[in-house]
């Protein structure tokens, strides 16, 4: 067996396929982008995440010369960037629709109503996973836990909240977005394409008028257990609203309490129980 010479390409048989650069305008304009956002960071490579969703601002998700302008931007391999680029479910490997719509199947959602949902849109929209829809408009995906179990089951729209939803509401959503008429998120910022979103989660700022203000805060559900950790009395017991209209209704206020269940009560720990302090591990049956 006999060693390549140095100078000597191996060739594997695959055609030799460069992806092409972005247009003269579009790469100066990205490069100038680019710059900004990899000036934010002391090591050059961190800046992938951020440029990954901005290639995806460019064109709705991760081309091949998008991956090309990334590695070249950072110094690294087409290999290392698709690498990143396929593990995290946020970019797109092919082209997709202007609104996202990702249905939460995990645990919470999908006993509360998400499966069902997840079912019905499919039916509805005509497409399956990963999918999108003729007209361009929406690309449907199950999702796991958007740490929102308080609202389940939640759908999201290009990373916008829509909370406790029901298969009915979750149709009336989709058929408002691919009809053009003006739909709100239960929280967070208002909605806009996921090419505006992608730039956004690039690190750019939303422009748009009182987006930054509005907040998507945590629920009612999860401060109760902050204040249950903190030795605090929850004063009001958390009952969704289940049979308003989730978008059309006011969100989320919790109803006052008559009761509170045993479970409400704050809970003893070894730092609030001195009679059963935490001491060192014993051996078993010691
Ligand atoms: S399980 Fe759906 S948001 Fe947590």
């Amino acid at each position: 067996m006999t060693a390549t010479p140095a100078n000597q390409e191996v060739s594997l048989g695959m055609p030799q396929l460069p992806a092409p650069d972005y247009p003269a305008d579009v790469r100066a304009r990205l490069d100038a982008d680019a710059k900004e956002v990899v000036a934010r960071y002391p090591d050059s490579r961190s800046a992938l995440l951020p440029l990954l969703h901005l290639v995806q601002s460019q064109e709705g998700y991760v081309t091949r010369t998008g991956v090309r302008f990334c590695a070249e931007t950072l110094g690294l391999t087409t290999a290392e960037v698709t690498a990143v680029s396929t593990f995290y479910s946020m970019y797109r490997r092919k082209p997709g629709g202007d609104y996202q719509v990702g249905v939460c199947t995990n645990t919470l959602c999908a006993v509360m109503g998400g499966d069902a949902i997840f079912d019905e849109l499919k039916q509805h929209l005509g497409v399956g996973n990963n999918e999108t829809t003729e007209d361009g408009s929406v690309t449907l995906e199950h999702i796991e836990c958007n740490a929102a179990c308080d609202f389940a089951p939640v759908v999201m729209v290009n990373w916008e909240f829509f909370d406790d939803q029901t298969p009915e509401s979750a149709k009336r959503l989709v058929d408002d977005l691919r009809a053009g008429r003006p739909v709100r998120p239960t929280r967070g910022a208002p909605l806009c394409t996921y090419k505006e979103t992608a730039r956004i989660l690039a690190g750019f700022p939303d422009e748009r008028p009182g987006a930054v203000e509005a907040t998507g805060g945590a629920g009612p559900a999860s401060l109760i257990g902050l204040k249950l950790a903190k030795g605090e009395t929850p004063q009001h017991r958390v009952v969704h609203p289940r049979a308003e209209t989730p978008h059309d209704g006011p969100p989320h206020d919790p109803s006052p309490s008559e009761h509170l269940s045993s479970h409400d009560a704050p809970q003893q720990t070894s730092a609030s129980d001195p009679a059963h302090p935490a001491g060192p591990e014993t051996e078993e049956g010691e």
